[in-house]
């Protein structure tokens, strides 16, 4: 059986080869591939997996590291796909330009949301052609390129028919602090209701060994002041510091959604909001507690980038790895976890981005949403959720328009559709601003996106 991993170079790589390997009776694993255009970092990265593979954790697992498709996709029976487009180079764009004309700067979510999109939408179906082509007919693309929610529609409407699972670490993340926050150890005892967009939605109902949490879990949230467990509060040094200890949502500016999933229910208190919310309910104060100069994209690159490829510099000198020079956890679990889930046809719980098909009555058939359902072989059966209130359904209408409008436009190389894109965006003021914004991205990716005429 054979994992092919495009994006072989990102910095989640080594973490998801361990949860990988950890699973390897139940995925029957012989083999892991790499695959990525950037040789040079995918060589890099390369040491470290093949360091853990064969001897931290000493599998009898082949490891293949290559930047030729054929060679990538041939007889692969899951494919997890982790490309950034445009690296963070292009990233700290994302952020950098719409925080300059005033605007949320931020990775999946508004201008630089978009921006990332329209780079992902044609090398996303490059991966399900090569797929299609070279892997084993029953295969299944997991994906975790970004940004989830427009790559997921791109999907449905440019590749129906692929064996492609959109899915997102950020609930499970949500679900590691709360298990730490009510003090629950073993986190599978926790099962949550949730609808929404990808970074864009609200758990209804969180349930421990079948109880209700969430009045508890409000509570707690009031009482804190923020989310985030004491458990990672006291670690002040460690938050500041922003090093790669623990667990990474919990650093840097991520801070500050924490925070706000506590202003959000302070107003709105009946769900647990996605973090990602802030940036489209707190939009102006993201901006004026953003660093135009310095953003998210700077704190990866100074941490967990910068504290892998060194730590793989040191290894290769001196024959020594030390702990934490590489991420890993729930973000690699989560995806292998799904994979154990189709091989095995476990019907387990998962929140998975799929085509509404009537599961949030009140949503559009054809929306891309996400939801819970069950996994087994023949993908996600999801599970329905009831009436989303006005407040939440409007808001949802909005993006989904937006994200649509936006894939339309990117298709059909339509400059007036990507603006009204921009236009809707709730992150965007006005139609200025939106035009400004996207004149600024045109200029900044025109080595990545189709013409707009
Ligand atoms: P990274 O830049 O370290 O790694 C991305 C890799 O993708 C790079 O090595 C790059 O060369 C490669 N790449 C770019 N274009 C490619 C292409 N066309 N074909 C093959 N490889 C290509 O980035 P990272 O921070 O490790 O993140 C990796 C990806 O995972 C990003 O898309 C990020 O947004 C995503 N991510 C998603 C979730 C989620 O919840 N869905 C969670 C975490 C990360
Ligand atoms: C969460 C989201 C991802 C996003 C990531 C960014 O996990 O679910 O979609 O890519 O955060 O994290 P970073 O540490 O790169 O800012
Ligand atoms: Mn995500």
């Amino acid at each position: 059986m054979i994992i092919t991993l495009v994006g072989g170079g990102s910095t989640f790589t080594p973490g998801i080869v361990k949860s990988i390997a950890l699973r390897r009776e139940e995925l029957d694993v012989t083999e892991v591939r790499l695959f990525d255009i950037d040789k040079e970092r995918q060589d890099k990265v390369a040491v470290v997996v093949d360091w853990l593979l064969h001897e931290d954790l000493k599998c009898d697992i082949k490891l293949t590291v290559t930047t030729d498709p054929e060679t990538a996709y041939t007889d692969a029976a899951f494919i997890f796909a982790q490309m950034r487009v445009g690296k963070y180079a292009m990233r700290e764009k994302d952020e950098k330009i719409p925080l300059r004309h005033g605007c949320v700067g931020q990775e999946t979510c508004g201008c630089g949301g978009m921006a990332y999109g329209m780079r992902t939408i044609f090398p996303m179906m490059q991966v399900i052609d090569d797929a299609e082509k070279y892997a084993k007919p029953d295969h299944w693309i997991l994906n975790y390129s970004n940004p989830a929610s427009i790559v997921s529609e791109a999907c449905r409407r440019l590749r129906p028919n692929a064996r492609i699972i959109n899915i997102c670490d950020m609930p499970i993340a949500i679900i590691d602090m709360v298990a730490a926050a009510m003090g629950i150890k073993n986190k599978k005892e926790i099962v949550y209701d949730y609808y929404g967009l990808n970074h864009f939605g609200w758990f209804t109902s969180i349930k421990h060994n079948g109880k209700e949490i969430l009045p508890a879990l409000r509570e707690y949230i009031m009482e804190h002041e923020i989310l985030l467990p004491d458990t990672y509060m006291k670690d002040k040094a460690a938050l500041a510091a922003n090093t790669s200890k623990g667990n990474r949502h919990a650093k840097g500016s991520w801070y500050y959604v924490w925070k706000g999933v506590y202003e959000i229910m302070q107003n709105f208190p009946d769900t647990l909001p996605n973090t990602y919310l802030n940036y489209y309910l707190q939009q102006k104060e993201f901006v004026e507690h953003s660093d135009p100069n310095h953003t998210r994209a700077n704190e990866v690159m100074e941490t967990r980038e910068k504290n892998l490829f060194e730590g793989i510099d040191r290894y290769l000198e001196t024959g020594k790895i030390e702990e934490n020079v590489f991420y890993a956890g729930s973000h690699g679990d989560w995806i292998a976890d799904l994979a154990v889930a189709l091989k095995n046809d476990t019907k387990t719980r998962f929140l998975v981005i799929t085509e509404n098909r009537g599961a949030l009555p009140n949503i559009p058939y054809d929306a891309m949403v996400e939801v819970p359902a069950y996994v087994g072989k023949d993908g996600p059966e999801v599970i329905a959720q009831n009436t989303i209130p006005l407040f939440q359904q409007g808001l949802m209408m909005q993006q989904l328009n937006c994200e649509k409008l936006l894939v339309e436009g990117c298709i059909e190389g339509s400059y007036e559709k990507v603006l009204q894109a921009f236009t809707l965006n709730k992150t965007v003021p006005s139609m200025k601003v939106a035009k400004e914004v996207l004149d600024d991205m045109i200029e900044a990716n025109k080595d990545f996106w189709p013409e707009l005429k």
